[in-house]
C-alpha cells in the first residue's frame, strides 16, 4: 500500500510563467501561477475574458503555440512536466491528464461519428481493437447519460445539441481514467439548465473516480456549488485563493469584490443595473510591472503600479486548515 505520507501531490505548480509572441512582441501571459491539487480536491480558477486561465490549463497539458516560452515547474505526480519532450507527454495526455476543452464544436471532429472520437485515446493508451474501443465508447456514453446513446455511436458533431456534444466531449476525457482533468468552460455554449446538469454530472464521475478537478469558469455562481477550493486570476496571476467558503465568506482582494458585485443575481428588479467594475482587462503587453489591476482599483496607490503584490495570509473567520492568501498590500484597507 502507498504510504500517503510521502505520496506526492497530483499537481504542483510553482511560479509558472509563460511568454508569447504577439504582433507587438514578446508579452507575459502567465506572470508566476502557483497551484496545488491533490486526488479527489477539485480547485476553480475564475476570472474575466483574457486574465490566462485556458492558457494556464493548455501550459499544464503541454498544448501551447510553439513559440511559447515556459519557465517555472509543472511537477505531476512528481514528474517535471515543463520541457519534457512531447514523446514523453503525449502517453501522460489523454491517459493520465485530460482536458474538456471550452469549445466542444472545434474540439471535436465533424468528419468523425462520436464513437470513434471516444474509442481514439482507448485505441493509442490502452491498444484497444476496435470492437472492444466501441463497446467501450458505448459504455462511456451511457456514463454520461447521452440518451438512447447507442443509436447515436454513429452520429457526427452536428447531429447532436450543444449539451449532447459536451457530453461526447466529457466521454473522451474520461475514457481512459485520468488522475487529473482540466474542464475549461465546460458550460458556456449551454443553456442555464443544461449547465447546471453537466456540471452535477462532471462533479458526480469526478466523486466515483477520485480525480483531482481544475474546473475553468468566468461564473462565480456556478464555482460555489462546484469545487473546494477557488482562486482569482487577474492579468496573468492569480490575486487570491481561498476554501470555496471562506471566498465567499469574506472577499480580501479589491478584483474578487468586483466580480461579487458584478455577478447578476435572480430577484432583481427588472432593469436593474448590474454593478461592474469600472475599465477593462488590460492587453498583455500593457501590464504594468505591479500589480495588475491598479488602473482599475479605487484603493490603488502610485507604489501598486511600480512594486509586484506579495502574497498576504488572510486570517480564518472559523478554524480551517486551507490558507487563504491574497496579493494586495491594501488588502485591510479596501
Ligand atoms: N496563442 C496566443 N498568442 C498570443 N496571445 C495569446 C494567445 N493565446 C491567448 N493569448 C492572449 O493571452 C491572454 C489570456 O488568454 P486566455 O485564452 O488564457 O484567456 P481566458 O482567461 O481563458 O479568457 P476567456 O474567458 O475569454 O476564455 C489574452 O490576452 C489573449 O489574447
Ligand atoms: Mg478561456
Amino acid at each position: 500500500m502507498a504510504d500517503m505520507s510521502t505520496a506526492k501531490p497530483l499537481l504542483q505548480v510553482t511560479d509558472l510563467r509563460l511568454t508569447l509572441p504577439t504582433a507587438r512582441g514578446w508579452a507575459q501571459a502567465l506572470r508566476g501561477v502557483s497551484l496545488q491539487l491533490e486526488r479527489g480536491q477539485t480547485v476553480g480558477l475564475i476570472g474575466e475574458s483574457g486574465c490566462g486561465k485556458s492558457l494556464t490549463a493548455l501550459a499544464l497539458m503541454g498544448l501551447l503555440p510553439e513559440r511559447a516560452q515556459v519557465s517555472g515547474s509543472i511537477l505531476f505526480q512528481g514528474q517535471e512536466l515543463v520541457d519534457m519532450p512531447e514523446a514523453q507527454l503525449c502517453p501522460l495526455r489523454g491517459a493520465r491528464m485530460a482536458m474538456i476543452f471550452q469549445e466542444p464544436m472545434t474540439a471535436l471532429n465533424p468528419l468523425h461519428p462520436i464513437w470513434k472520437q471516444i474509442a481514439e485515446p482507448l485505441r493509442l493508451h490502452q491498444h484497444m481493437g476496435v470492437a472492444e474501443a466501441k463497446a467501450r465508447a458505448l459504455q462511456l456514453l451511457d456514463r454520461v447519460q447521452l440518451p438512447r446513446a447507442r443509436e447515436r455511436l454513429d452520429a457526427y458533431p452536428h447531429e447532436l445539441s450543444g449539451g449532447q456534444r459536451q457530453r461526447v466531449m466529457i466521454s473522451m476525457a474520461l475514457a481512459c481514467s485520468p488522475d487529473l482533468l482540466i474542464a475549461d468552460e465546460p458550460t458556456t455554449a449551454l443553456d442555464v439548465t443544461v449547465q447546471k446538469e453537466v456540471l452535477a454530472l462532471i462533479k458526480q464521475l469526478v466523486n466515483e473516480d477520485g480525480m483531482g478537478l481544475l474546473l475553468i469558469s468566468h461564473d462565480l455562481g456556478l464555482m460555489q456549488d462546484q469545487v473546494d477550493r477557488v482562486m482569482v486570476m487577474y492579468g496573468g496571476s492569480v490575486v487570491e485563493s481561498a476554501a470555496t467558503a471562506d471566498l465567499f465568506a469574506h472577499r480580501a482582494h479589491p478584483y474578487t469584490r468586483g466580480l461579487f458585485a458584478a455577478r447578476p443575481r435572480l430577484g432583481l428588479a427588472r432593469g436593474t443595473r448590474l454593478n461592474t467594475i469600472a475599465g477593462s482587462v488590460p492587453e498583455l503587453m500593457d501590464l504594468p510591472t505591479g500589480c495588475a489591476f491598479a488602473d482599475r482599483c479605487a484603493w490603488a496607490v502610485d507604489d501598486c503600479r511600480r512594486t509586484p503584490p506579495q502574497a498576504e495570509t488572510v486570517p480564518p473567520s472559523s478554524p480551517t486548515d486551507q490558507a487563504h492568501v491574497v496579493c494586495c498590500p491594501r488588502w485591510r484597507l479596501s
